[in-house]
């Protein structure tokens, strides 16, 4: 995939999912602003970044903060002067059982997840209108569809990411901007690497394929959603998951 000189800015991009997808949006001749709440992880990924001959930049920011997120947006087209692909990677889990669960725990999450990728897309659809094109890509998850025990809060969150985007896709079609989400199924990163032995047999037996996906699944994905070839392709869902849900 050629993206040469197009613009990026990943969220959560300094490991797991995020980070390949930094590197594969590098790998395709983007440069990128590598954002995380851990600038430690951001600024390694966006040394690996550079060393690929493309510009980066990392960022700290909290996607939940609507200042964190407007420094972020406001620092990148400082640098860049305009951001052509949003990826809203950013997310975390806190899981239990619905009649375990901490309210607290519900609000991070969907403060995190939701209004996160809320904050992110608002602030960048501005810049994208004026430079009459943009890709916005959320990474969703299959549980924000087919729904999982003992995850209503990522569930609700990830669903409230489809809602947003085929809300938003309608939005600003007109505009030339694209927005659309992934919904990975299990990807093997540090997210799904701490659950037990048996919860993962459960997982791999519920898959067709019989085989976890990779990050690089994830951003092959986005890298489609990302190119001149998906610009008549807005509002959808992409499933990336072994046939897990169909
Ligand atoms: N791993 C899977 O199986 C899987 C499946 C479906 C969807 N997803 C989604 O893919 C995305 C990436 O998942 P992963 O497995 O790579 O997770 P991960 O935990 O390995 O990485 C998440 C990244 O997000 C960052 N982050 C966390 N909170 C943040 C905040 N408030 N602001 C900015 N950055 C923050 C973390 O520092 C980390 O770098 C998430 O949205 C996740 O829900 C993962």
């Amino acid at each position: 995939m050629d993206l040469s000189g197009k613009i990026a800015l990943v969220t959560g991009g300094a490991r797991g999912i995020g980070q390949r997808i930094v590197l594969a949006l590098a790998e395709s001749g983007c440069h990128v602003i590598v954002s995380d709440i851990d600038f430690e992880g951001a600024k390694q990924t966006a040394d690996v970044v550079q060393q690929k001959g493309v510009k980066s930049l990392a960022l700290q920011a909290d996607v939940s903060s609507a200042d964190d997120v407007s420094a972020m947006i406001d620092k990148s087209i400082e640098m860049f002067g305009r951001i052509d692909i949003l990826v809203n990677n950013a997310g975390i889990t806190r899981d239990n059982l619905l009649i375990r669960m901490k309210e607290e725990d519900w609000d991070l999450v969907l403060r995190i997840n939701l209004k996160g990728a809320f904050l992110c897309t608002k602030q960048v659809i501005r810049p994208m209108m004026k430079q009459r094109s943009g890709k916005v890509i959320n990474i969703a998850s299959v549980v924000g569809v087919m729904g999982n025990a003992g995850q209503a809060n990522y569930s609700a969150s990830k669903a409230g990411m489809i809602g947003l985007t085929k809300s938003a896709a309608k939005e600003v079609a007109g505009k030339n901007i694209q927005i659309n989400a992934i919904a990975p199924g299990f990807i093997q990163t540090e997210m799904t690497d701490h659950l037990r032995e048996d919860v993962k047999e459960t997982y791999m037996a519920s898959i067709p394929a019989k085989v976890f996906g990779t990050p690089q699944d994830v951003a092959n994905a986005v890298l489609f959603l990302a190119s001149p070839m998906a610009d008549y392709i807005t509002g959808q869902v992409v499933h990336v998951d072994g046939g897990l849900v169909m």
